[in-house]
């Protein structure tokens, strides 16, 4: 299929593969990348920039497809070393950058100077259209159904993304809530050039993350999700569990006077545990409502061709429609 993004990226299929804290390994991104999509490499999960090459050259290795690196902005008192690994990113060659979290003027002249197509994850229009005025290559359209950081307007995708097919006028693919052939037709029928997927792709074999995480996938359905830290204006969407519980357990009880130093238990530092060591109830963790429509474990390019083939079949079934 040849969209706008395909054509953009240099991939087969209009399918990226969104960067995941403590998932957007080397091991991931290489497999996307391998079946025809766009792996990411989550940037800020590997610490520093010298790790962040060595995980770009472990992708290089593993893959001669194009890839990607996520550079997530967050509030931070300690902030990461970006321009550090901005550096990286340009030496290493990579072609395509997520940016995600706030806006990421100030790392834009770098990467565009550098050649690097930039698509920023936007949960709105009116960031989409920003993205778009500083000069960003495209946008990833996050609707409320997202896995990760909805943001606080709570607009579904069905709103979303033909709002942002009638403002916009860069490229963008849909995301959240996707997970197959249906996803993919649905997005391009409203204006999307291809989707992005987060939560699906932790459910696959080569997803580098304890098989208690993709069991639990499998397991959720659509009412398994919960929104956190919204009276932090910084809310989540992730699987509910004894911590997450007790978190907003702590959110009911403190109301508007909740702090981040309340929750920390429930939020800091809890990926790793959660990711590599299956820990399940450890903290709260990032996932979609789509784990409603996840119930098995493929690998990826298993996961692509059958999207594509949906998509197709979908399309040729409406091709019937339309002849009558
Ligand atoms: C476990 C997990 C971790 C995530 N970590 C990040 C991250 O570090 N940076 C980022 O930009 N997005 C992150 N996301 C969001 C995804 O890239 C993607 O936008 C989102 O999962 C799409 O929604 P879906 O899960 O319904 O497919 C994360 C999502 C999940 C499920």
């Amino acid at each position: 299929m040849k969209t706008a993004i395909t054509e953009m990226f240099g991939i087969e299929h209009p399918i990226i593969q969104g960067g995941m804290h403590f998932v957007g390994f080397a091991e991931l991104a290489a497999a996307v990348s391998n079946a025809g999509g766009l792996g990411i490499i989550t940037g800020l999960t590997q610490g520093t920039p010298e790790k962040l090459a060595n995980e770009i050259d472990r992708c290089k290795d593993m893959t001669d497809k194009p890839f990607g690196v996520n550079l997530t902005f967050l509030p931070s008192l300690t902030p990461p070393d970006y321009p550090g690994l901005v550096e990286v990113i340009i030496k290493a060659g990579v072609k395509v950058v997520e940016t995600a979290g706030r806006n990421p003027q100030e790392v834009l002249p770098a990467l565009k100077g550098a050649g690097i197509k930039v698509i920023h994850k936007c949960t709105s229009v009116r960031h989409s259209l920003k993205a778009q005025d500083i000069g960003c290559d495209a946008v990833s359209v996050d609707g409320f159904e997202c896995g990760g950081h909805p943001g606080e307007d709570d607009i579904p995708n069905f709103i979303l993304l033909p709002r942002a097919a009638d403002e916009l006028d860069i490229p963008f693919v849909s995301s959240g809530g996707m997970a197959d052939g249906r996803s993919l037709v649905a997005s391009l029928a409203m204006g999307a050039e291809g989707m992005n997927m987060g939560t699906r792709f932790i459910a696959t074999k080569e997803a580098p993350v304890h098989e208690n995480v993709k069991n639990a996938i499998v397991a959720a359905s659509e009412l398994d999700t919960r929104l956190v830290m919204r009276p932090l204006r910084n809310t989540e969407r992730v699987m509910t569990n004894e911590a997450v519980e007790r978190l907003l357990e702590k959110e009911r009880e403190l109301g508007d006077d909740l702090k981040f130093e309340d929750i920390i238990e429930e939020v800091a530092g809890v990926y790793p545990r959660i990711m590599m060591e299956g820990d399940m109830d450890a903290g709260a963790w990032s996932c979609g409502m789509v784990a409603g429509l996840i119930d098995d474990i493929p690998s990826c390019k298993e996961l692509i061709d059958r999207t594509m083939q949906q998509a197709e079949d979908i399309l040729a079934r409406m091709n019937r429609m339309q002849a009558g």
